[in-house]
């Protein structure tokens, strides 16, 4: 039985649920004072109830604390997931973590934190696990479409905008997953053998230096081991003294991933680790706090001011967003998604949406079209004048509405792809596919034809005579849960390969088409050999975009919308010019050594002299961008530099262009050659229009990671590189530091 809610109720409901005005944030001081109070008022049971989740099965969120109502202390929710509220109606399917990256905007980022918060207060969720922030260490990871790619320090922007924004409505922020969660096979009990303090740092550490830095409140810790030892037991990772709490100054709580826990509760309190979630044990491990904690607080080997600690670490992040007062309970239940206490109070607001479709256009990235910069008598490439076109058609399975009832971890790998599945997947309930997109634009303007079967022979005719032919293509990828194999690919992609034999398709459409124009929808690079095929006019690589795919992709086709995502990590022919791997088959739990230490993607490529098939921070647009006048020069205050520059439009129409900073530090350093350090996003520069732009770089952001001594800023001469990508710099000078 569904109970039908009139749309007053949830209108109501919505705006009570979700008003996040009257919370004011604390200071750690402040919130410790309070948690500090609540605990010497508890008893041990109390205690350990906060501590431990109250089970896979009695949670009404994916995982939740059993409450302590005469202290006002509620159950406090925890939910999946960094795209949105998973496993409930009502909510907006965000664009990926990998998509923000795409936008290479702070602002975008930030705005999509807050709307990610808004819709989790409205659900009554506490604390939002996201942002994620693994590091793409090998293009194929399986999650690496959930956080910002291979660059720290985009990792980083991004890791710091999203937490504000999220914290901004009251919501916790859950950064996860610490440390050096960078593959799905093996997961649950690898070891990724870091060879030294800098690369882990410089790395792997810099964007939850980052998310701290912007308040978090919590961190969930991993399920792999760390040069050896079980992150979430591993001094060195959470430990008072080791590097999140001690070197990076975290002052909230840490929770373990889902059944994180393959140790005794001795081991993991004493190790510093606050919450264990769900609290049972669920097949891949788990349930060592429930009864391990009693025991270990009997027999001494866990004290009660260690227990102490951890409560108190808790309190205090729900005390810091003032959590206590005005935060509506959970109005969903993950045990019963579609029953009958599901409220379904709905969250997803048009403005909500609006966001989701701007940031879906905003991370697409334009890689060809043989017409950029010119405008008035396009017939061939992008954007697509629809005054011009007579016959269209939509051709392959990615097109077209994807299953959306398939899979509660989302594994609907029919139909368009917009999320990777796991727990990172979002709500496909509001989804509108390309084709559907696409048609409702065309309307009568033009005869379409489709062909989404991935039938070769049926799209080619589909294709054949048409004055346009769209191919969309997709490559996805997920989390490992258990042992889900999802086109034949465990979590991790197998290669780097379209799905479905996406390049076969584009190629036998070219074939036949001169005017084949080809969507990539992929949670990562893909290896895209035909782009240079003189019948293939236009190229746009959308990633992941959520729920919006569909007409946000249609804005950026037919030209309302121009182009400006940028390529968050390369994209080369081959695994082998990324210089890592992923390791699939092995007997038993293998160590992985990162070896290639600060070598990642582009770092790599620049290293072997390899100029991958589409660079590190491309993405052209439908007007053309002219940089002059650069200066740099160090600020008096912090030691840093400041770099300034004009950018001017010198196409035919308004665009918005991503200058970026790379940095070639003294050879003494031992950086790779160039290092993002800086980006801006210079908004809607109207055509023949120029804008003074200047960007700071701080001290840190200058300095290497060195053992003992922490940040320290190199002397000697910088290189500093200003550019549409990394490979195609527009302005270079040096500063003697
Ligand atoms: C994932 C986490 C997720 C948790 C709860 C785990 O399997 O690794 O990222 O937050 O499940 O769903």
């Amino acid at each position: 039985m569904k109970i039908a809610i009139s749309p007053t109720v949830l209108l109501l409901a919505n705006l009570f649920f979700s008003d996040a005005s009257a919370f004011v944030e604390r200071t750690w001081p402040e919130a410790f004072t309070l948690a500090d109070r609540t605990v010497a008022q508890m008893t041990t049971a109390e205690k350990l109830g906060v501590i431990r989740g109250r089970g896979q099965f009695n949670s009404r969120c994916v995982g939740d604390t059993n409450a302590v109502p005469r202290l006002g202390i509620p159950s406090i929710c925890l939910q999946d997931g960094p795209a949105g509220v998973r496993l409930t109606k009502g909510v907006t399917g965000f664009p990926t973590g990998i998509n923000a990256a795409s936008t290479f905007s702070r602002r975008l980022m930030k705005a999509r934190g807050v709307a990610l918060g808004e819709e989790f207060r409205g659900k009554g969720v506490n604390v939002h696990l996201g942002p994620g922030l693994d590091i793409m260490r090998n293009p194929k990871m399986g999650r690496a479409w959930e956080s910002a790619g291979p660059d720290p320090y985009l990792t980083g922007e991004f890791a710091y905008e999203t937490t504000l924004g999220i914290q901004s409505t009251g919501v916790q922020a859950c950064a996860k997953h610490a440390i050096a969660n960078n593959q799905e096979h093996w997961r649950y009990g690898l070891s990724a053998d870091i060879p030294d303090e800098r690369t882990s740092r410089e790395i792997y550490w810099y964007p939850f230096e980052r998310a701290v830095e912007a308040g978090l409140t919590s961190v969930m810790c991993a399920y792999n081991r760390v040069n050896q030892t079980s992150s979430c037991r591993n001094e060195d990772v959470i430990g008072n003294t080791g590097i999140l709490r001690k070197d990076l100054g975290f002052k909230g709580w840490i929770v373990s991933d889902w059944g994180a826990t393959h140790d005794s509760a001795t081991d993991h309190a004493n190790a510093g680790m606050d919450m264990e979630q769900p609290g049972d044990w669920i097949l891949i491990g788990g349930g060592v706090y429930s009864p391990g904690l009693e025991w270990a607080l009997n027999d001494g080997s866990v004290t009660n001011s260690t227990v102490n600690q951890l409560v108190s670490r808790i309190l205090a992040g729900f005390y810091k967003l003032g959590q206590e007062t005005g935060f509506p309970p959970p109005n969903f239940n993950v045990q019963r998604a579609d029953g009958p206490l599901n409220l379904n109070v709905v969250v997803r607001t048009p403005a909500h949406v609006a966001l989701s479709k701007e940031i879906a256009s905003a991370s697409a990235v334009l890689l060809k079209t043989t017409t950029s910069g010119s405008s008035a008598t396009v017939t061939r490439g992008l954007p697509v004048d629809i005054a011009k076109v007579k016959t269209v058609a939509i051709i392959g399975q990615d097109a077209r509405m994807p299953k959306r009832d398939c899979d509660p971890m989302g594994k609907c790998n029919e139909g368009t792809m917009s999320v990777g599945w796991g727990s990172g997947t979002n709500s496909l309930e509001f989804i509108i596919p390309p084709e559907d997109a696409i048609k409702s634009f065309v309307g009568t303007k033009a005869a379409i034809t489709t062909s989404t079967t991935m039938d070769i022979n049926n799209a080619v005719n589909a294709a054949r005579g048409k004055d346009v032919a769209f191919v969309f293509v997709n490559a996805m990828s997920g989390e490992l849960l258990f042992y889900d194999v999802v086109h034949g690919n465990q979590g991790d992609r197998n290669d780097l390969a379209l799905w479905w034999k996406g390049g076969s398709l584009v190629e036998a459409v070219a074939a036949v088409n001169p005017n084949t124009i080809v969507v990539v929808h992929s949670v990562g690079p893909v290896s895209l050999t035909w782009s240079n095929h003189a019948n293939i006019t236009g190229i746009i690589y959308a990633g992941a975009p959520g729920e919006q795919t569909g007409p946000s992709i249609v804005d950026v086709l037919f030209g309302e919308y121009n182009p400006r995502g940028r390529l968050p990590f390369s994209i080369a022919d081959t695994e082998a010019a990324y210089g890592t791997s992923i390791v699939y088959g092995m007997d038993g739990f293998p160590t992985i050594t990162y070896s290639e230490k600060l070598l990642l993607d582009y770092r790599y490529m620049d290293s072997i002299n390899h100029t991958p098939r589409f660079p590190f921070g491309f993405g052209l647009s439908y007007t053309t961008f002219a940089y002059s006048a650069f200066s740099v020069a160090q600020t008096s205050s912090n030691g840093g530099i400041v770099i300034s520059f004009t950018v001017h439009n010198s196409g035919g129409r308004t665009g918005t262009e991503i200058p970026q900073v790379y940095l070639g530090y003294p050879a003494s350093a031992g950086e790779p050659k160039m290092v993002l350090r800086g980006f801006e996003e210079v908004l809607d520069l109207g055509a023949g229009a120029s804008r003074a732009v200047s960007i700071a770089i701080a001290r840190r952001e200058l300095s290497i990671f060195q053992s003992g001594k922490g940040w320290v800023r190199p002397t000697g001469t910088f290189t500093v590189y200003v550019g549409a990508s990394i490979k195609d710099i527009r302005l270079q000078g040096t500063i003697a530091l």
